[in-house]
């Protein structure tokens, strides 16, 4: 009677925190715009019948539902354009439901059956997303599980997605991934809501698309010494040295990739990242250079080539540049934007512009010739000389021009989009300037940081969480909001030597970046979120999907106190308690609790800690040196 008491609440006050179902809380990423929990739940049947339109935009969802749906229950499924009494129903509006868009959806949970609503096929494959999520975590096994309940909780959701362009970069030059590793990476992107991927696809260590016009880029300009360790610091490859690390795709490889983005509604962005970034196009095509010597060049293996020491833009101690002063430049690109018009159907073409070096374009009659000849006063000016040119190829193929935010330096294209990724300054002032912006910056889209302390994570050069992702807005203060036309997050590839590292840097910060993209702003909950991201573990770990679980390790913060060192330790998520040692050994629930800040025994070198939430190891053991923590406060030993 009780239980029937608290379902009439639910069911009247749609209220989610007590009506959940105990054993799998609802657990939706990215959160729905509108969700109300009924009374009752829906049992799986082990014939399950589905309606659906019978049309080809909507067969790739049948097919993730019909394996989705079997794999691991073991039941069966069985399709049909008209099924009056299916279990669940698929349905495409005749007149469009204003409310939810071309990619929004609703769908209805009842005892008897489900339907998933949407004006286009888009919604339905969200839909379908939606549902999964609503099944039991074990519903993403490989393998039948036959303990399970297949339930779930009864609901009305009403759905759409905040943004448009709901990115995520991958960058395949640094390091190379295959075809059936990107199309993984979409397949996974797409389950969280992402509808774009921006495909960076050339850079100083690899072009990785064919180009018909010029086979050296991909004969010669694919391919580097393969080598491990911390990329950037390198030993020079040797003359003799086998250049087996690369590869590239073929343009039939291409067009394979977009079909199967297409089928799960995810669009391309090509990036072809010029006038910097380009040393395998120029060791490929020397004649590409201003600098004399450049047939030398050989595409980087992850040596250090670049002098960041002064800032940005960095000197380059080899000229990895497109000569803007140079006419063949100019009959490439045109070349390669025929061809990367012709493969790729979405709109824009990312050109990229970033981190472009100057210095040696200081040094060239040519250029000094063309700044004389186009009025140009700065090197600024003539990366905007360039990349106004660039512009009217790429518009001459039917694409919209889009670059990094370096491209506003020296003056924005007529026309251009700009990705704002050093911070947020650059997309507001596009947004000023009405031009149309993509909002990527560092403080919380870049994945390829390191996301908890150096100590345990891989090294990279910044640390990013993932409470501070979570933080994502699009539209920063100051921003108009008409010209934000979405976010992404990138993840770059130096440090990424494996599909299986690859996807312990992309989740669980995906989810966060998913959420911030679709969601409603009000409807964001860090609490929560970090809630629904410890299920999304449970599905991962089923589906053999690798992620950080870095949200569960301390934070340390190493204080000065009057030359005596002090550490404040922390957690990202709530209900987890520190257990700590400073005598070398393994701490475990019986050890000292963290509760203030500690000041090390005397002769102490080592604090070993570790989280537990209750009783249960919940973090990894991690041993800090204290000269580590020393050095971090600026305590002399
Ligand atoms: C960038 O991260 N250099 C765009």
């Amino acid at each position: 009677m009780k239980k029937i008491a608290l379902l009439l609440i639910c069911y009247l006050f749609g209220v989610h925190a007590i009506c959940q179902n105990t054993s799998t809380p609802i657990s939706i990423i990215p959160e729905p715009v509108q969700m109300v929990q009924n009374a009752g739940v829906f049992v799986l049947p082990s014939t399950i019948t589905i309606e659906a339109p019978i049309q080809p935009a909507v067969k790739t969802t049948l097919d993730i539902l019909q394996l989705r749906l079997t794999a691991a229950t073991g039941y069966k499924v069985l399709f049909g354009g008209q099924m009056p009494s299916a279990t669940i129903k698929l349905v495409l509006n005749t007149t469009a439901d204003a409310a939810i868009g071309n990619e929004g959806y609703r769908l209805n949970v009842k005892t008897a059956n489900i339907t998933i609503v949407a004006n286009q096929p888009a919604g339905l494959f969200y839909g379908v997303q939606t549902l999964l999520q609503l099944l039991p975590v074990e519903i993403e096994s490989k393998t039948v599980m036959a303990q399970v309940k297949w339930k779930a909780p009864c609901v009305t959701i009403t759905d759409y997605p905040r943004f448009g362009w709901r990115g995520l970069m991958f960058d395949v030059s640094r390091h190379f991934f295959t075809k059936k590793e990107v199309k993984d990476f979409i397949d996974q992107m797409a389950r969280y809501k992402y509808n774009l991927y921006h495909w960076h696809l050339t850079d100083d260590e690899g072009w990785r698309i064919e180009i018909k016009s010029y086979p050296n880029l991909t004969k010669k300009g694919a391919w580097s010494v393969a080598k491990v360790g911390y990329f950037g610091t390198f030993s020079q490859p040797l003359p003799d040295e086998p250049k087996t690390n690369g590869g590239f795709y073929t343009q039939e490889d291409i067009k394979e990739v977009i079909q199967y983005a297409k089928d799960r509604f995810v669009n391309i962005l090509p990036e072809v990242d010029v006038p910097g970034h380009s040393m395998a196009a120029i060791a490929s095509y020397p004649d590409l250079s201003c600098t004399p010597g450049a047939d030398k060049y050989d595409v980087i293996a992850g040596e250090s080539f670049m002098d960041w020491s002064h800032g940005a833009p960095p000197i380059a101690l080899k000229d990895n540049t497109l000569c803007p002063a140079n006419e063949k430049v100019y009959v490439f690109l045109d070349k390669v934007m025929t061809e990367i018009a012709a493969l790729f159907p979405f709109e824009y073409i990312h050109v990229g512009g970033d981190e472009c070096p100057k210095n040696f374009w200081e040094k060239s009659d040519a250029i000094k010739a063309l700044m004389q000849k186009e009025g140009l006063k700065t090197m600024e000016e003539v990366q905007s000389y360039f990349e106004k040119r660039l512009e009217t190829i790429v518009e001459s193929k039917g694409k919209k021009f889009m670059g990094w935010d370096e491209i506003l330096e020296g003056g924005l294209a007529p026309n251009a989009a700009v990705m704002s990724w050093r911070g947020e300054k650059g997309g507001i002032e596009a947004a000023k300037l009405k031009h149309d912006v993509v909002m990527s910056p560092t403080t919380y889209a870049y994945l390829d940081y390191m996301q908890g302390d150096e100590i345990i994570e891989p090294h990279v050069y910044a640390t990013l969480r993932l409470k501070k992702s979570y933080e994502f807005e699009p539209v920063p203060p100051g921003a108009d909001a008409k010209y934000i036309i979405g976010g992404q997050a990138n993840l770059w590839s130096e440090q990424l030597y494996n599909t299986r590292h690859m996807q312990y840097m992309l989740w669980p910060r995906g989810f966060a970046i998913a959420e911030c993209v679709w969601s409603p702003k009000e409807k964001k909950n860090w609490n929560s979120f970090a809630a629904k991201v410890e299920q999304h573990f449970k599905r991962y770990d089923l589906e053999e999907v690798k992620y950080a679980p870095s949200m569960y390790d301390p934070i340390f913060t190493a204080i000065n106190n009057n030359g005596q060192l002090q550490i404040e330790l922390a957690t990202e998520i709530e209900g987890l308690d520190i257990h700590y040692s400073f005598d070398n050994s393994f701490p475990d629930q019986f050890y000292p609790k963290y509760t203030a800040a500690l000041t090390p025994p005397k002769d102490a070198v080592m604090l070993k800690l570790i989280t537990y939430r209750g009783n249960k190891p919940i973090g990894r053991m991690i041993a800090m040196p204290l000269d580590v923590l020393q050095k971090r406060a600026g305590v002399k030993k």
